[in-house]
């Protein structure tokens, strides 16, 4: 399977001395990554690296085979990584159908951005069905399902989810996984980050374990699921 994205001997840091403390991590093209660990890893300092919001002090970041390392934002969501931000970001006096377009605001073939609109729809039916509702009036799983269809609009080749299922109740909590499990039975490849561990790993293709700022230990979702020190270290607190 060819490698979509690359990190080799990553160290971040907010100016007090570096939070990644060598971070290696490899992204399979076609693959569900689900990111676990305790609260302060540095879960979200990778993803802050990844979308170009926190350069490396050291270390390599490679999209394709091409360096992102130190490149803008702009520059590494016009290559197509994509994030939906843990917390809400509809905008919710704006109807549901105005915020999935908005996804697509940088796109400027027209039938190109209904082709997609008629894709995401297709997926997300709720999309069409509360089309014309504030974003607002939705419930928060509802919302977060919106959000990935407005990620979606920019077709993107790798989709990052920061803790999607953060503050939803257990069913709406099976909703989001399915999707997000969907997505990338659809071909998506997708780096999620997860708090529910036992949920995130169990559809994961590869599970990632970080502690401290390192990547503890990796393998095939279910297996780092059914690892029986991740268990005890993890699993029991957070799932
Ligand atoms: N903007 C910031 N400025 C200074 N330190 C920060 C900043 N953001 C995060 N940190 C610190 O970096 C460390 C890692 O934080 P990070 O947010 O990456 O952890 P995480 O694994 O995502 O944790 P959580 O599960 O709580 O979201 C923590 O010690 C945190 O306090
Ligand atoms: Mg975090």
């Amino acid at each position: 399977m060819a490698t979509l994205l690359e990190l080799a001997g990553v160290r971040a840091g907010y100016g007090g001395g570096d939070i990644l403390q060598g971070v290696d991590l490899s992204i399979d093209e076609g693959s569900l990554t689900c990111i676990v660990g305790p609260n302060g890893a540095g879960k979200s300092t990778v993803l802050r690296v990844i979308s170009g919001l926190l350069h490396p002090s050291a270390g390599t970041v490679r999209f394709r085979g091409e360096s992102l390392t130190g490149r803008s934002p702009r520059t590494i969501l016009a290559r197509g990584i994509v994030q939906v931000p843990q917390e809400r970001s509809l905008f919710p006096t704006m109807s549901v159908w105005e915020n999935v377009r908005l996804g697509a605001f940088s796109v400027p073939d027209r039938r190109l951005v209904e082709r997609r609109l008629a894709t995401v729809v297709e997926m997300f039916p709720i999309v069409a069905e509360r089309r014309r509702e504030p974003a607002a009036s939705l419930s928060g799983g509802q919302q977060k399902i919106v959000e990935f269809a407005r990620a979606l609009m920019l077709d993107p080749a790798l989709l990052i989810l920061d803790e999607p299922s953060m503050g939803l109740d257990p069913k709406t909590r099976t909703l989001v996984f399915n999707t997000v499990r969907e997505m990338n039975r659809s071909g998506r490849t997708l780096l999620l980050v997860e708090q529910n561990a036992r949920s995130g790993l169990g559809i994961a293709s590869h599970g990632v374990v970080m502690e401290s700022g390192r990547v503890r230990l990796e393998g095939p979702g279910v297996e780092v699921l059914n690892n029986p020190e991740i268990a005890r270290l993890y699993l029991g607190a957070t799932a």
